[in-house]
């Protein structure tokens, strides 16, 4: 079959590499794609908010399925509009979509169906959410009700940073129109996993547990970024506590979207912080975390396909997951000044020789320029190992990671240090 997948960064590379693996997929074609995903499709200058564009593709050009990496097509009615031509696409509607696009839809629900998050309250009025912070006079979360590409969250230690955070997000409108409400929440204190899980409304099918490092720098210090990095398994999350996020989270949650009319069917990411409460909610994403992803695909033995048709056609219920043994690490390269403001066109070199320790190097945010592989985003490369132990995962990606050069270059060393301390 000939599939489609929406997206060019890092996750988009680390799905299509996977599929292309699949023996039920004969040609895929990424919309837009990057230089790394061209090695295994074709890669078409439609982009993936150009949800008219990519149903004309998908048309033309005879797609039998349709994978969607980011949120922003999810929440902006990508699959609605695909189901209404007739075209078979794996991910969430927009009314599903919502528990990304909006934090406040997500709260609301949540309290809704009494599911375990940090307490908050949504204004839509900047002096309001300001009276609020002055009264409460402890550390809290500011997040942006839309999407921001993971930088509308705010850890706040005091009431100045916490009302400079809702200025950012309503009076300077840094994340435009996700700002136009803030969430203010309960500050969380504990280890944070990814519970990714595939679902086709009834059936919720768990991935293996991922950790993701948010903050630029070491130690988790600096602004929130995308991702800087991620591993899988996760032994934070031990069995008992997987067990309860599934339980008390993630079915709860298909769930409370079924009894409200709403089917979800794709993949659905809980952000979690395991507290000594037991796990509570951070977030939902509506797809693929990115760096996530890469270890999760690059350790998931199902064909992914399989796994689609079996969510599209609501028989979950009969497939289970099988997965590599060991451990996958996912180092992001990133370039100079990213989560901020960044430069781009700086060459690239030594993938060559970085793929050559076995690893693998998905591009996220890279171009070909004059024959040149240059950067072109934030997040430039995510280079991922997979090895029988989590050290040795660590050991390999990080020997992989030394070996690329470009001006500016800057990663975090201590992705997955985390696991080894626990
Ligand atoms: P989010 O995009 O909502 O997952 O938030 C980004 C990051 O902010 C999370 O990965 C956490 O590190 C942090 N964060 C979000 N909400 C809370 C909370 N209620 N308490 C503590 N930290 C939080
Ligand atoms: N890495 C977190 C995300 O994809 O949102």
């Amino acid at each position: 079959m000939k599939v489609l997948v929406v997206g060019g960064g890092g996750r988009e590379h680390a799905l299509v590499w996977k599929l292309y693996q699949s023996p039920l997929v004969g040609q895929i074609i990424a919309a837009p794609g990057n230089p790394g995903i061209a090695r295994y499709a074709e890669c078409v200058p439609v982009g993936a908010g150009d949800i008219p564009g990519l149903i004309a593709l998908a048309r033309a050009r005879g797609v039998d399925l349709t994978f969607v990496g980011p949120e922003a097509p999810l929440v902006n009615g990508l699959v609605d509009a695909f189901e209404r031509e007739g075209l078979r696409v794996f991910g969430p509607g927009r009314q599903a979509a919502a528990l990304e696009g909006s934090k406040a839809f997500a709260k609301d629900l949540m309290a809704r169906h009494g599911i375990p998050t940090a307490d908050y309250r949504v204004f839509e009025d900047v002096s309001a959410a300001r009276a609020w912070i002055k009264n409460l006079g402890r550390p809290c979360v500011v997040k942006a009700d839309g999407l921001a590409a993971g930088k509308g969250v705010m850890v706040a230690e005091t009431t100045a940073e916490a009302l400079a955070a809702v200025d950012k997000i309503m009076v300077e409108k840094s994340f435009g129109g996700a700002g136009s409400r803030v969430v203010i929440e309960e500050r969380l204190s504990g280890e944070e996993v990814s519970i990714l899980a595939f679902t086709d409304g009834k059936t919720v099918l768990p991935l293996l547990p991922a950790q993701d490092h948010k903050p630029v720098f070491d130690d988790d210090r600096g602004p929130n970024t995308g991702g800087m990095g991620a591993y899988a398994p996760a032994p934070v999350c031990t069995p008992t506590i997987y067990q309860r996020a599934v339980r008390e989270i993630l079915e709860p949650v298909v769930m409370a979207l079924r009894e409200e009319g709403i089917i979800y069917k794709g993949v659905l990411y809980a952000g979690l912080m395991v507290t000594s409460d037991g796990p509570k909610v951070l977030e939902f994403n509506v797809r693929f975390g990115d760096p996530e992803a890469q270890p999760l695909l690059v350790l998931l033995e199902t064909d992914l396909v399989e796994v689609a048709q079996a969510v599209l056609e609501g028989r979950l219920a009969d497939l289970t997951l099988s997965w590599r043994e060991g451990a996958a690490v996912c180092v992001v390269l990133a370039s100079k000044g990213y989560p901020g403001a960044y430069e781009k066109g700086a060459v690239i070199h030594g993938l060559d020789e970085a793929e050559k320790t076995g690893a693998l190097v998905f591009h996220a945010g890279t171009a070909r320029r004059d024959g040149q592989l240059v950067t072109a985003g934030g997040r430039v490369l995510g280079v991922t190992a997979v090895a029988a132990t989590l050290p040795e995962a660590i050991r390999e990606a990080y020997r992989a990671a030394e070996l690329v050069d470009f001006a500016g270059k800057h990663f975090r060393r201590d992705i997955g240090r985390k696991a080894l301390k626990a």
